[in-house]
């Protein structure tokens, strides 16, 4: 990991309260995913968001929405189509995924994971509302941690190793410098390669500097990095380099998604600023 690099990413977390209220706004999460802390800051933003959306044409709940549907409909894919029976979701944040996947399909074990004290709130919540059981459960994980109890070794321990698993991160890999989360693929790469088959979706904002958003998008996530005391970076500068990129990590077969693909995502009318990587092992 280079010496730049933070070693604890806790900064990023309350970004989490803000997305759950988004899903909740769209009707994606029911009442308990919302935080008083997801609510106001929502609020508080509302100015800078409508600002966005009305000077330049860019809405942020477009992009959050445009890549969660996207993610679900690979995986609703996965499920019915390749018979995927475990998920693990990393960083699930206060994200309704795993509840609605455990609804629609009682068969699937569905591990939510996070920072210890994130997944922590977030099994209280689920246990609250009487939705934790033995396939939906929450776990703490820090893709920052090469060992210990908090590696990616002991999350996928609890798993059925005789059964493919798919792995979700979202809202994540931007976040942190490539090195870094290049590290982090590296090791998940590694830990995919005991199951019989694996498959791993992320979504990433790539560097797009053609984009005829690209400076607003800038001007956007310097702003998401100050809000979360820390930056955000874009990661490869076209789909060519991502698959590149995931392949040097260990990732055999990647397939790069546009929210285009799916009819239930807002749609602007430039190229999309989000992609949803689909790599197996
Ligand atoms: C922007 S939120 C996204 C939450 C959720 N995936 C969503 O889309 O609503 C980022 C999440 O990453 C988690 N996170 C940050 N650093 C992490 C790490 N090192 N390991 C695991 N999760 C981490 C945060 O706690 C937070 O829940």
């Amino acid at each position: 990991m280079p010496r730049a690099a933070r070693l604890d990413s806790a900064h990023i977390t309350p970004s989490a309260h803000y997305t759950g209220y988004v899903w909740y706004r769209h009707r994606l999460a029911e009442e308990p995913f919302v935080t008083a802390f997801g609510r106001l800051a929502h609020g508080l933003l509302a100015p800078l968001s409508w600002g966005a959306r009305t000077a330049f044409g860019l809405d942020v709940e477009h992009l959050l929405l445009q890549r969660h549907l996207l993610i679900d409909a690979l995986l609703r894919e996965a499920i019915e189509q390749q018979g995927m029976r475990q998920v693990v979701e990393i960083a699930c944040g206060l994200s309704p995924r795993g509840r609605r996947f455990c609804v629609r399909y009682p068969d699937v074990r569905y591990l939510e994971a996070d920072l210890p004290p994130m997944a922590a709130r977030k099994r209280l919540l689920l246990h609250e509302e009487g939705w934790l059981d033995s396939r939906h459960q929450v776990r703490p994980v820090d893709i920052l941690a090469e060992s210990g109890a908090h590696d990616l070794q002991t999350l996928f321990s609890g798993l059925n190793p005789e059964a493919p698993v798919l792995v979700i991160t979202e809202g994540l890999v931007n976040y942190f410098e490539l090195p870094v989360i290049e590290s982090f693929w590296a090791r998940l790469a590694a830990e995919l390669r005991r199951f019989p088959a694996a498959t791993y979706l992320t979504d990433l904002y790539p560097d797009l500097r053609e984009h005829p958003r690209y400076r607003q998008l800038r001007w956007g996530i310097d702003l998401v990095g100050r809000l979360t005391r820390g930056r955000y970076y874009l990661h490869y500068q076209d789909d060519a380099a991502i698959a590149r990129g995931f392949s040097g990590c260990g990732f055999s077969a990647v397939r790069l998604h546009d929210p285009k693909e799916v009819a239930a995502a807002p749609q602007d009318a430039w190229p999309a600023l989000v992609r949803v990587v689909e790599a197996r092992v």
